[in-house]
This record gives structure tokens, sequence and C-alpha cells, in this order.
């Protein structure tokens, strides 16, 4: 339930709503994951993050927040990192996201600002004041999480789970033939992630690619919800013809959709306990594969989904959107 529908269920049987950060890189799949979020009765949206990644994180900001404000949230964005941890910035995704990273949308200015603390330190601070409760689903690079668990070594134990949408086990790559674009742009900071015991599920190619969405839902999310759903279904033109491009005629793949939907239906996927580790050098660089050296927990990766019941959450709980 977001901050902005928030209402009271003392009395009612419904599960407790989930509370959750995203920290993003908006980005189109990101945009229908925030709204969905927004929308969603089963979860609590307290606040975003922003990181580089689709876009720059200056314009990963300024889209967060005009993605509050379009969904008439109150929830706060604290803007992340400038970069990787090591590496230098790669391009932003243009070609899969558009300039402005909303398709054709042009770009606009939000009348709110990102709040004064980093997106590390408002993770590592909110962590605190919900032990236990918080769920931070990021899905865009890593690099926020990486240094909030720098900053602070009770985060990993602060948070309930981390619910990455990235990675691929048996898939293969989107942005490489072996890498997943959000983990590609900071390898270095997801292999800290994984080394870091905290409660993760990995969300990725493995499940993302069976989520397909063509331009007939679209069309039906638009009908159901004019305003916001009519702007998903602007953002998801420019989407689809890149896939189409790339000669995936299908539909689009719901990568973000799918990390916050499985943060509040996590009976929707099923996992396999995996130690991970990345690759950070040579041809294979970003690549998520099992960690050999017996130190790591095991992240729960999603390998199978039930495709057709996260589509049709995400179309009902897009339709409660203006
Ligand atoms: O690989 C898919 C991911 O890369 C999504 O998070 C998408 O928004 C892009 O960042
Ligand atoms: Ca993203």
């Amino acid at each position: 339930m977001s901050s902005r529908m928030a209402t009271c269920c003392i009395s009612c049987s419904m599960p407790d709503p989930v509370k959750l950060i995203i920290d993003t890189d908006p980005g189109i799949d990101d945009a229908m994951a925030i709204f969905h979020a927004a929308a969603a009765p089963d979860i609590d949206l307290l606040g975003l993050t922003s990181i580089f990644g689709n876009v720059t994180t200056a314009k990963a900001t300024r889209n967060a927040l005009r993605l509050v404000e379009a969904a008439g949230l109150h929830c706060p964005v604290a803007r992340g990192a400038e970069r990787p941890l090591v590496l230098p910035p790669f391009p932003p995704s243009a070609k899969v996201h558009g300039e402005e990273g909303f398709g054709d949308i042009p770009a606009e200015e939000p009348t709110g600002r990102a709040v004064g603390e980093s997106a590390a330190a408002f993770l590592v601070r909110m962590a605190r004041n919900h032990a236990g409760e918080l769920v931070v689903c990021p899905i865009g690079p890593l690099t926020n999480i990486a240094e909030a668990l720098r900053l602070d070594p009770d985060f990993a134990r602060n948070v309930k789970r981390i619910v990455i949408m990235g990675g691929s086990l048996e898939d293969g790559g989107n942005i490489t033939p072996y890498a997943e674009a959000n983990i590609y742009h900071d390898p270095h900071a997801a292999d800290e992630v994984f080394a870091s015991g905290a409660p993760i599920t990995l969300v990725g190619l493995d499940v993302t690619h069976q989520i397909l969405c063509p331009a007939e839902d679209f069309a039906g999310i638009a009908a159901d919800a004019p305003r916001l759903g009519g702007m998903l279904q602007e953002m998801s033109r420019f989407y689809l013809r890149f896939y189409e491009s790339v000669g995936k005629f299908g539909g689009c793949s719901l990568h973000d959709p799918a990390a916050v939907i499985a943060c509040a239906h996590p009976e929707l996927f099923t996992t396999r306990p995996v130690p991970l580790c990345v690759v950070c050098e040579g041809a294979a660089i970003g690549a998520t594969v099992a960690d050999e050296s017996g130190t790591r927990l095991p992240v729960e990766v999603c390998m199978g989904v039930q495709a057709e019941a996260v589509k049709q959450v995400f179309r009902d709980t897009l339709a409660l959107l203006p």
C-alpha cells in the first residue's frame, strides 16, 4: 500500500503491507515497477533511491521524482552514487530506454527535490528504523547497496530481505552474452552484495525472460488507468521497438516489475539456493556464477515463475491507478 493510499487494516486478516524501498535507474520498466508499487495494496513504499544505469544518476533522480509526483506519492527520493565502485562508468542504455529514460516522452523537471541524505545513508537509516521489516528492491546496478553495506556493518542484518532484479544463472546475458545489465554496470558492487550474508532473492533473466508483455497488454493497462497507464503505454512503444530491433517480437520482459511483485508475492516464484559470485574481469565480466569458496551464504535464485499470474497481478494492480 503506498503512502498516498495508506489506511489502517487492524480488524481484517490481510497481512501487513511490505515495507519497501526501491533502488532504481528509471528507465521504462523501472517506471512500470514504481507505478505498480504505488498502487499495490500489499506494498508500503517508503522511498526511492536513484542510481545510474539506464540513464545517469542526475537523470535517474529527476525521473524518480517525476514518477513520485505523477503517482501522487509523498515518499522521499535519495540521490545515489554517480559511478561504479571500481570501473569507469559505462554509457547509459539510451537505445533501450531513450536519451531521457522514458522512451519518446520528453524530459520534464519535477517540482520536488531529492532529500539531503545520500542513497546509502538513507538506506542505512531506514533499515535501522525498520529493523527486520524493511525489504530493499534494487532494480538497477548495486552500487548504492554495496555502499550501504560498507557504511553500516549491521545493514545486512537489519534488512528483512534484498530482492534484486539482476543476474542470470542459466539464461545467458542481455548486455553481453554472459552478463545481465544491472550486474554488468557494477560487477564489483554486486559481488560485495552477494558476499555480505544479507538475505537475498535474485529475480534474474531466468524468470524475467519468461514474463512477456506485448503491445495489447499495454493497451489494456491504458484503458484501465488512462492517465498513468497511458503514460506507461506511451513509454512501452519505444521499449517494444527496441525488443523488435533485436528480433524479439513476443513483447517486452517485465524485468523490474517482476522483482517488485516478488517482494509481495514470493509464492509466484520457485527458487534455488546458490552461493553466488560475480566475474569481475575478462570476457565474462558481469556474469553471476555459483561460488565454490564455501564461504558465502546461498542466494535464493528465482528459476521458475507463474508468468501469467505475475502478469495478472501487474494488470490488476495498475488498474487501481488513475
Ligand atoms: O536487465 C534488465 C535490467 O536492466 C532492468 O532493471 C532494466 O531497467 C535495465 O536497467
Ligand atoms: Ca532498472
